[in-house]
């Protein structure tokens, strides 16, 4: 079986981190989200399509260098496609059921689980499915008593959605679906999703946690997630006089001394956060230097950045890159 994994889009959200480096790339607890993604999609799929456009080389030397341990075919997309027309495009690799998963999402969906709901219900296409407050930025999806979608539409005005439950960004389908794909640009949920609900539709729930890396709030709270409820500290940091608030990670070689590391931090190997600093709810990428009595709140440091004596940097992300 293949799965289609699609990370072709721009990022814009993250500017300017995704100037630097492609979305799929940027580090979740230390490891980048494609690497999450390819992680839980179960044994049964022998081979992982990714079609590629933005920075392609990144993406290449990338898993050139650390092999993910099965068969990855990337596929060029020279032009973005949308996500119906990206997984037109490799069409002639897929050879049977498939599986198609947004590659920016940080999830405890179960695949396998996943797969097995779609074979029992036999519709053309399953989507899984995940309740959200304000279901405005995501596809939402209406189901009847027997999980079957009776509407699904993209991106509705807040006060049209009609119904809690967004479309995940994990799909399992039928071969034929590839046949309601027209040519050109093409959104799978805004034109084909709407074509198959006669064909039989279904959306799968799950529990646990689920959160699309898209901005910089949900990468930070991707992290508070995957953090569970304690402080991880380095052995090779240097914390002498830190005070260091759970949950939070402070990395290899990292110096923390006399900072105060606040609850929902991630500090990566080699950041340096000067005395009198305090650090909250944000994430410093790999050689960061944060200086003296400076504040970092709800923030994303970008690798190599270097933060003056008493600045203050709240709900931003701060690169070396502008585009
Ligand atoms: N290859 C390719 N080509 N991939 C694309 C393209 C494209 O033209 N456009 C987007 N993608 C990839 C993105 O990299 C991302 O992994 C995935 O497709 C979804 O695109 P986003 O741009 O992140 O869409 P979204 O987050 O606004 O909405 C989508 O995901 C939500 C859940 O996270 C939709 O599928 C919503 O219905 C869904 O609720
Ligand atoms: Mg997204």
């Amino acid at each position: 079986m293949k799965a289609v994994l699609l990370v072709g889009g721009m990022g814009t959200r993250l500017r300017p981190l995704t100037y630097r480096i492609p979305k799929p790339l940027l580090p979740v607890m230390g490891k980048p989200l494609i690497m999450h993604v390819i992680d839980s999609i179960p044994g049964e799929v022998d081979e992982v399509i990714v079609p590629v456009g933005y920075k392609r080389e990144m993406m290449e030397e990338y898993l050139n260098s650390h092999p993910p341990g099965r068969r990855i075919t990337l596929v060029d997309e020279p032009e973005p496609l949308g996500t119906g027309g990206a997984v037109r495009n490799v069409g002639e690799h897929i050879d049977g059921q498939f599986l198609v998963i947004n590659g920016d999402v940080i999830t405890s969906l179960d695949v396998a689980s996943f797969l097995r709901f779609h074979r029992a219900k036999g519709g053309i296409a399953s989507i899984s499915l995940w309740p959200v407050e304000d279901p405005s930025p995501f596809g939402v999806a209406q189901l009847d008593g027997d999980q079957r979608i009776t509407r699904f539409q993209e991106k509705p005005k807040r006060e049209e959605a009609f119904s809690k439950l967004i479309n995940a960004g994990a799909y399992a389908l039928e071969r034929e679906v590839l046949d309601y794909i027209g040519d050109g640009f093409v959104s799978m949920e805004r034109e084909v999703f709407p074509k198959l609900l006669d064909r039989g539709m279904y959306g799968f729930q799950f529990e646990g946690h689920w959160i699309d890396c898209g901005t910089r709030e949900n990468v930070l709270s991707a992290h508070r997630t995957l953090m569970g409820d304690r402080a991880a500290v380095s052995k090779s940091s240097v914390t002498e006089g830190a005070t260091v608030h759970a949950p939070s990670h402070v990395g290899d070689e990292a110096v923390v001394a006399g900072a105060v590391i606040g609850p929902g931090t991630y500090v990566s190997q080699r950041c340096v956060v000067g005395p009198m600093s305090a650090v909250e709810g944000s994430v410093l990428y790999g050689d960061v230097r944060i200086g003296t009595r400076c504040r970092v709140v709800d923030s994303i440091i970008d690798q190599g950045v270097s933060v003056p004596d008493g600045a203050e940097v709240v709900s931003q992300i701060v690169s070396r890159s502008e585009k």
